[in-house]
């Protein structure tokens, strides 16, 4: 059975049993951030109300008790991206802590880096910001441009792409990217913010060097995220942030780095975020990822086929929601997307973004200001598809 069962999982956020003026909250921003199912604001608490010490540093029963939920959460994590080593997880605070980590660390000064030209700033600006050389592959026709990639893929030391964009929800086809990149003798971070939460991510198949992700943007805890790397580039790789726990001895003039991961975490961590990140990944995996990008996929087609038929409607992206994941980005003519975003709230209590979405380079490129994202999760149901329709096709009769 393909279907996911939306009203169960619904009973889970307690937001969505709320009201707003009487009427039922429309969440549609959940490539922002998702709503928290109530088993991983338990286990928040849980770290709260029964073990609210320190791990890895105190020897007592509650010290103990953490640390073993700290690194039973890396273990969930390795096998949720079936890393090879629980080794190879670095907890970080978002993709944008994991991102820089790279940036700062890899020795990259003066090195070529390679992105797409739908690249949040995230994944943008700290190669901008450094000492490096970067250059972008551009879409063509909305499909990922192998010609140029591998013109440009030659003497590139690190392949830097979003693995699906949160501007228009269209996924690289990153695995022959990937080999293409170590056939050059390229390294591969992928941006794995938008792909993580919808679809199956295995970083054995892939192949990948580098992979950053947040907490969430997957039902996880804010200010969480997650830093995979191979473990022998792990070992290699400079220190970003030292201090407690990464080292395991030091003098007034001298320090010995801790291995990998502790070396990449410093001071204390988010303990209470990282067993609560660990919950939304068992979450997630129990309901299965090819039910939830297939439940996208289905309000996404139901969206775009009516939205379609609207002339005065423009859907970034290609036109095949397949491709475009569970993310419906668009414009009104003549209408400020963030006019669009404040009416769709102001009328049925729909709450989707708008503006640049963080990837101004894109809309400047294209000469845009923005749009108005609808972003869809496994708590959207088809009468929610359907409200949404009619309040953007009322919209259009008021704005035309
Ligand atoms: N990257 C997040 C978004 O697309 C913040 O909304």
């Amino acid at each position: 059975m393909f279907s996911l069962n939306v009203e169960k999982i619904r009973e889970d956020f307690s937001i969505l049993n709320k009201t707003i003026n009487n009427k039922p909250i429309i969440y549609m921003d959940s490539a922002c951030v998702t709503l928290k199912p109530k088993q991983v604001v338990e286990k928040i608490n849980q770290y709260y109300n029964e073990f609210p010490a320190c791990a890895g540093r105190s020897t007592h029963k509650l010290g103990k008790k953490v640390t073993e939920e700290v690194e039973q959460s890396r273990k969930t994590i390795q096998k949720f991206i079936n890393a090879k080593k629980q080794e190879e997880i670095i907890f970080t605070r978002n993709t944008t802590e994991g991102i820089n980590l790279i940036a700062n660390s890899l020795g990259l000064e003066g090195k070529k880096v390679l992105g797409t030209s739908k690249e949040h700033n995230s994944n943008l600006l700290p190669w901008l910001n450094g000492n490096m050389k970067y250059d972008i592959v551009k879409d063509k026709d909305n499909d990922f441009n192998f010609e140029e990639f591998n013109e440009k893929i030659k003497n590139t030391k690190l392949v830097a792409m979003r693995h699906t964009s949160n501007l228009d929800g269209t996924t690289i086809p990153a695995k022959e990217i990937i080999k293409i990149a170590h056939e050059n003798q390229a390294l591969v971070l992928l941006d794995a913010a938008q792909s993580i939460p919808h679809k199956e991510v295995d970083v054995k198949k892939l192949d990948v060097d580098f992979l950053a992700f947040s907490g969430h943007k997957m039902l996880g805890p804010s200010g969480t995220g997650i830093l995979y790397g191979k473990y022998d580039l792990l070992e290699n790789l400079k220190t970003f942030m030292l201090g407690g726990e990464t080292v395991f001895d030091s003098n007034y003039d001298s320090f010995k780095l801790e291995k990998p991961p502790e070396k990449f975490e410093a001071g204390l961590q988010n303990y209470a975020g990282i067993i609560g990140l660990a919950e939304a990944a068992r979450y997630l995996t129990k309901i299965g990822k090819d039910k939830i990008e297939k439940h996208e996929i289905k309000l996404n087609n139901m969206i775009t086929e009516e939205l379609n038929k609207i002339p005065e409607i423009d859907i970034l992206g290609p036109n095949v929601p397949e491709s475009r994941s569970g993310i419906i980005s668009f414009n009104i003519k003549n209408t400020d997307p963030h006019n669009v975003a404040s009416m769709l709230d102001a009328s049925n209590n729909i709450m989707v973004r708008s503006g640049a979405h963080c990837v101004h380079s894109w809309f400047n490129a294209n000469k845009l200001k923005g749009s108005a994202r609808a972003s869809l999760y496994i708590y959207n149901t088809e009468e929610e598809a359907d409200i949404f329709v009619k309040a953007v096709k009322d919209l259009v009769k008021i704005v035309k």
